[in-house]
């Protein structure tokens, strides 16, 4: 019976006792590795996709996805603390809910790195193409390389968005020759994007005008069952912005009193980015407006749609936020300061690749402890004599991410990217309400306080904004899900080395392989 395939927490333990890792990070090492995995494509493009689901109402919609995120994290924390091993997510689920579970979590994962690092790379590109080549070397990229067919919801005019692909395959082949990012890099690049983000609230807030914010939400509370706009679908998509986080729990391993930093370092993350956030959307909509355009019937246009591409053609919505593909320089052009829109480009064009390493790590990782499993080829695991990094698995990665970065929109992929992250976030709250059921002595480094309030609350949380989500986010998920179901009985369940009774210690075990998690130094 596949429920009845449990990895034993026992031997997933002893894997991680193994691994005997020092200690050593404490809560500001952990808050600037979570903020340098949260902040990116998020806030610095799907502003312009949240304004025209929300209108200024983007403002509540940080406030919505932000506390999802923060009641996803306790449970996160409680759990990584707990079972500190590769996988995350994955991991936890096989050793509470059985293989089978474990597996769709893996499979929903897939969407949430690998979809997220493409949804990243058409966010960079839009910064690369405005800012680095139009401000900057005065050339313009032809429509037809610098964004997806229109059929796909791109730019009209559109085929392939070349400086996306481009980015997905250099950052996969930094990864595949062992490239890492040190905690150095990571705490520039972090220092780099706050201070982007403070420069954009201390220009824009004092030339905010409050009749901008007026109606606050012109497509309603609730846009509708499907549609995914209003407040809760603008939430539902800027979810995207908050993405991440739970990268900080894979680092728990690592940290000198768990107990205290763990939480310290999730929550506190979380909390720094959704006051800036909010800031920063305030200053967008309440300098140059973010007001959405409507189409039949008083509902926005779907965001990322062929005919919202063409409103945004027309030279009345030239200037408009909605209609801009970096929309924080965006707003500082408009408002005057077009240098330092400029040097804002400039951040997002230095910091976002860190954003895609780190979601193309952690999903080159999960297939890595997937595979050796047995419910992948191994031939994926296969790790780089040289190099030390499992090449195959990433290369495998990297061309998918780069194909989906190519030819689809940013707002979409970030929808797709949702779907399974939410539906991973809620398996991790159920098997942490599980453990505490049937594994009550077990060691807890973090305890979730009030997890009966807390753990329902994240779960309903995550199936709230998926609900939320446009229809066709929404349907990919059973949709990818069938093809998941469909791959583990014709191959998983027939391969799986827990099915044929072995639960092994590998020869290669994924803390030899290089580079170890990107942006925290071992
Ligand atoms: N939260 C990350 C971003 O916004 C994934 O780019």
């Amino acid at each position: 019976m596949i429920f009845g395939r449990i990895k034993p927490l026992d031997a997933i333990m002893e894997t991680a006792e193994k691994k005997a890792l020092h200690r050593t990070l404490g809560p500001i090492q952990l808050m600037l590795f979570g903020v340098g995995c949260i902040i990116g494509t998020g806030i610095f493009v799907l502003t312009a996709a949240g304004a025209q689901k929300a209108g200024p109402g983007l403002m509540l919609a940080f406030v919505i996805a932000g506390a999802v995120c923060i009641v996803a994290a306790l449970c996160y924390a409680e759990i990584a603390a707990m079972i500190p091993v590769a996988g995350s997510a994955y991991t936890y689920s096989y050793a509470t809910m059985g293989e089978f579970l474990a597996w769709t979590v893996g499979w929903a994962l897939i969407l949430e790195y690998a979809i997220a690092a493409s949804a990243v790379s058409v966010g960079w590109s839009g910064y690369f193409t405005g800012t680095i080549l139009n401000e900057f070397l005065g050339l313009h990229l032809p429509a037809w390389l610098s964004a997806g067919p229109v059929v796909l919801g791109g730019a009209p005019g559109g085929f392939i968005n070349l400086p996306a692909l481009v980015i997905a395959l250099l950052v996969t082949w930094l990864l595949m020759i062992g490239t890492n990012e040190s905690a150095k890099v990571n705490t520039v690049l972090v220092v780099i994007k706050v201070t982007a983000l403070t420069a954009f609230i201390a220009l824009t807030l004092p030339q905010v005008e409050m009749q901008r914010f007026n109606p606050f939400l012109p497509a309603g509370m609730f846009g509708g069952f499907g549609t995914g706009v209003g407040a809760v679908g603008a939430a539902a998509t800027i979810f995207f912005a908050y993405v991440g986080f739970d990268a900080v729990s894979t680092a728990a391993e690592e940290t000198r009193n768990p107990q205290r930093n763990v939480p310290i370092g999730l929550i506190g993350s979380l909390l720094f980015c959704t006051v800036f956030y909010i800031l920063v959307a305030a200053g967008a909509i309440g300098t140059i407006g973010g007001q959405p355009i409507m189409g039949p019937g008083g509902v926005p246009f779907p965001a990322g749609s062929e005919e919202l591409a063409r409103q945004c053609a027309l030279p009345q919505y030239s200037e408009a936020l909605v209609c801009s593909n970096e929309a924080l320089a965006h707003v500082l052009r408009q408002i005057g300061f077009s240098q330092i829109g400029n040097l804002l480009g400039i951040a997002a064009f230095v910091a976002l690749p860190s954003v895609i390493l780190v979601l193309l790590f952690a999903q080159t990782r999960i297939f890595f402890v997937m595979a050796r499993d047995g419910l992948l080829p191994e031939g994926l695991a296969k790790v780089h004599p040289k190099w030390k990094t499992p090449y195959v698995v990433t290369a495998i990665t990297g061309i998918v991410v780069a194909l989906g970065a190519a030819f689809f929109p940013v707002g979409q992929l970030a929808d797709i990217a949702n779907a399974g992250t939410l539906y991973a976030f809620a398996m991790v709250a159920i098997a942490v309400m599980l453990l505490r059921r049937t594994d009550p002595g077990r060691k807890r480094h973090f305890r979730v306080p009030m997890l009966w309030l807390v753990g329902p609350s994240a779960i309903g949380g995550c199936v709230f904004l998926f609900l939320n989500l446009p229809s066709a986010a929404m349907l990919m998920l059973p949709v990818w899900a069938v093809l998941g179901f469909l791959v583990y009985w014709l191959y998983g369940y027939r391969t799986s080395h827990l099915g044929r009774g072995h639960v092994e210690v590998h020869e290669v075990e994924i803390e030899d392989l290089a580079p170890q998690t990107p942006g925290v130094d071992p």
